[in-house]
Protein backbone atom coordinates (compact mmCIF):
# COMPACT_ATOMS: atom_id res chain seq x y z
CA UNK A 1 0.00 0.00 0.00
CA UNK A 2 3.02 2.56 0.67
CA UNK A 3 5.63 2.94 -1.96
CA UNK A 4 9.68 1.94 -0.58
CA UNK A 5 9.84 6.18 -0.33
CA UNK A 6 7.33 6.53 2.24
CA UNK A 7 8.65 3.28 3.92
CA UNK A 8 12.23 4.99 4.04
CA UNK A 9 11.43 8.21 5.16
CA UNK A 10 8.75 6.62 7.81
CA UNK A 11 11.43 3.89 9.15
CA UNK A 12 14.48 6.34 9.19
CA UNK A 13 12.67 10.09 9.44
CA UNK A 14 15.11 12.47 8.56
CA UNK A 15 15.09 16.07 10.46
CA UNK A 16 13.10 14.72 13.43
CA UNK A 17 13.71 16.90 16.60
CA UNK A 18 13.78 20.57 17.49
CA UNK A 19 15.54 23.19 17.47
CA UNK A 20 16.41 25.52 20.15
CA UNK A 21 17.23 28.79 19.03
CA UNK A 22 14.88 28.47 15.83
CA UNK A 23 14.22 31.75 13.49
CA UNK A 24 10.42 30.47 13.44
CA UNK A 25 8.32 27.42 15.13
CA UNK A 26 4.60 26.65 13.68
CA UNK A 27 2.25 23.78 15.46
CA UNK A 28 -0.54 22.96 13.62
CA UNK A 29 -2.77 20.45 14.33
CA UNK A 30 -4.99 18.23 11.77
CA UNK A 31 -8.89 19.02 11.59
CA UNK A 32 -9.44 15.35 10.34
CA UNK A 33 -7.85 12.88 12.99
CA UNK A 34 -6.47 15.63 15.62
CA UNK A 35 -2.55 14.92 15.06
CA UNK A 36 -0.36 17.34 15.73
CA UNK A 37 3.14 18.71 13.78
CA UNK A 38 5.02 21.34 15.02
CA UNK A 39 8.32 22.67 12.59
CA UNK A 40 11.38 24.43 13.74
CA UNK A 41 12.94 26.70 11.05
CA UNK A 42 16.40 28.44 11.20
CA UNK A 43 16.39 30.69 8.59
CA UNK A 44 19.63 33.11 8.20
CA UNK A 45 19.10 35.72 5.21
CA UNK A 46 16.10 34.69 3.37
CA UNK A 47 18.00 30.59 3.34
CA UNK A 48 16.34 27.77 5.37
CA UNK A 49 19.37 26.66 7.31
CA UNK A 50 17.79 24.52 9.24
CA UNK A 51 14.97 22.23 9.83
CA UNK A 52 12.94 20.20 12.05
CA UNK A 53 10.22 18.80 13.33
CA UNK A 54 8.12 17.09 15.51
CA UNK A 55 5.08 15.67 15.48
CA UNK A 56 1.94 13.20 17.10
CA UNK A 57 0.62 11.74 13.88
CA UNK A 58 0.50 8.87 11.94
CA UNK A 59 3.34 6.97 9.71
CA UNK A 60 2.34 9.15 6.48
CA UNK A 61 2.74 12.03 8.55
CA UNK A 62 6.06 11.47 9.89
CA UNK A 63 7.36 10.09 5.95
CA UNK A 64 5.93 13.37 4.53
CA UNK A 65 6.86 15.82 7.18
CA UNK A 66 10.71 13.89 6.86
CA UNK A 67 10.48 14.41 2.95
CA UNK A 68 9.14 17.80 3.34
CA UNK A 69 11.60 19.01 5.35
CA UNK A 70 14.42 18.12 3.02
CA UNK A 71 13.15 19.57 0.59
CA UNK A 72 13.12 22.99 2.32
CA UNK A 73 16.56 22.50 3.70
CA UNK A 74 19.02 25.10 2.38
CA UNK A 75 16.45 26.29 0.53
CA UNK A 76 14.99 30.54 -0.07
CA UNK A 77 12.25 31.11 1.52
CA UNK A 78 10.43 32.05 -1.83
CA UNK A 79 11.64 28.33 -3.04
CA UNK A 80 10.20 26.91 0.20
CA UNK A 81 6.68 27.89 -0.80
CA UNK A 82 6.77 26.14 -3.87
CA UNK A 83 6.90 22.71 -2.09
CA UNK A 84 3.58 22.14 -1.34
CA UNK A 85 2.14 19.00 -0.26
CA UNK A 86 1.06 18.09 -3.60
CA UNK A 87 5.34 18.22 -4.44
CA UNK A 88 5.73 16.05 -1.08
CA UNK A 89 3.51 13.43 -2.31
CA UNK A 90 4.88 13.17 -5.93
CA UNK A 91 8.26 13.20 -4.11
CA UNK A 92 7.36 10.29 -1.92
CA UNK A 93 6.00 8.01 -5.77
CA UNK A 94 2.25 8.94 -3.92
CA UNK A 95 -0.10 8.27 -0.90
CA UNK A 96 -3.00 6.55 -0.44
CA UNK A 97 -5.62 8.50 -0.87
CA UNK A 98 -6.71 7.92 2.60
CA UNK A 99 -3.39 9.11 3.60
CA UNK A 100 -3.34 12.56 1.68
CA UNK A 101 -5.02 14.49 4.76
CA UNK A 102 -1.53 13.66 6.24
CA UNK A 103 0.92 15.06 4.30
CA UNK A 104 -1.16 18.82 4.60
CA UNK A 105 0.16 18.77 8.50
CA UNK A 106 3.92 19.56 7.00
CA UNK A 107 2.89 22.04 4.35
CA UNK A 108 0.82 23.63 7.07
CA UNK A 109 3.37 23.48 9.43
CA UNK A 110 5.91 25.17 7.23
CA UNK A 111 4.06 27.98 6.52
CA UNK A 112 2.93 28.35 10.40
CA UNK A 113 6.57 28.42 11.35
CA UNK A 114 7.51 31.05 8.18
CA UNK A 115 4.52 33.07 9.85
CA UNK A 116 6.31 33.21 13.29
CA UNK A 117 9.28 34.01 11.30
CA UNK A 118 7.75 37.02 9.44
CA UNK A 119 5.88 38.01 12.28
CA UNK A 120 8.74 38.34 14.84
CA UNK A 121 10.71 40.09 11.95
CA UNK A 122 8.23 42.46 10.49
CA UNK A 123 8.71 41.24 7.12
CA UNK A 124 5.88 39.86 4.17
CA UNK A 125 6.11 36.22 2.72
CA UNK A 126 4.45 36.66 -0.81
CA UNK A 127 1.97 34.38 -1.11
CA UNK A 128 1.85 33.76 2.96
CA UNK A 129 -1.41 33.18 4.39
CA UNK A 130 -1.89 33.63 8.34
CA UNK A 131 -2.30 29.88 9.47
CA UNK A 132 -5.85 29.22 10.54
CA UNK A 133 -5.04 27.98 13.88
CA UNK A 134 -1.09 27.88 15.29
CA UNK A 135 -2.10 25.45 18.43
CA UNK A 136 1.25 26.83 20.05
CA UNK A 137 2.92 25.88 22.89
CA UNK A 138 0.70 22.46 23.29
CA UNK A 139 2.87 19.61 24.43
CA UNK A 140 3.59 17.14 22.07
CA UNK A 141 3.41 13.88 23.44
CA UNK A 142 6.82 12.03 22.78
CA UNK A 143 6.60 8.71 20.51
CA UNK A 144 7.27 5.62 22.52
FE1 LIG B 1 -3.45 11.85 11.48
FE2 LIG B 1 -2.25 10.77 9.44
S1 LIG B 1 -3.95 9.98 10.49
S2 LIG B 1 -1.81 12.62 10.39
Amino acid sequence: MYTEKVMDHFKNPRNMGEIEDASGVGTVGNAKCGDIMRVFLKIEGDVIEDVKFKTFGCGAAVATSSMATELVKGKTIKEAMLVTNKAVMEALDGLPPVKVHCSLLAEEAIHAALWDYAKKNGIVIDGLEEPKEDIGEEEIPEEE
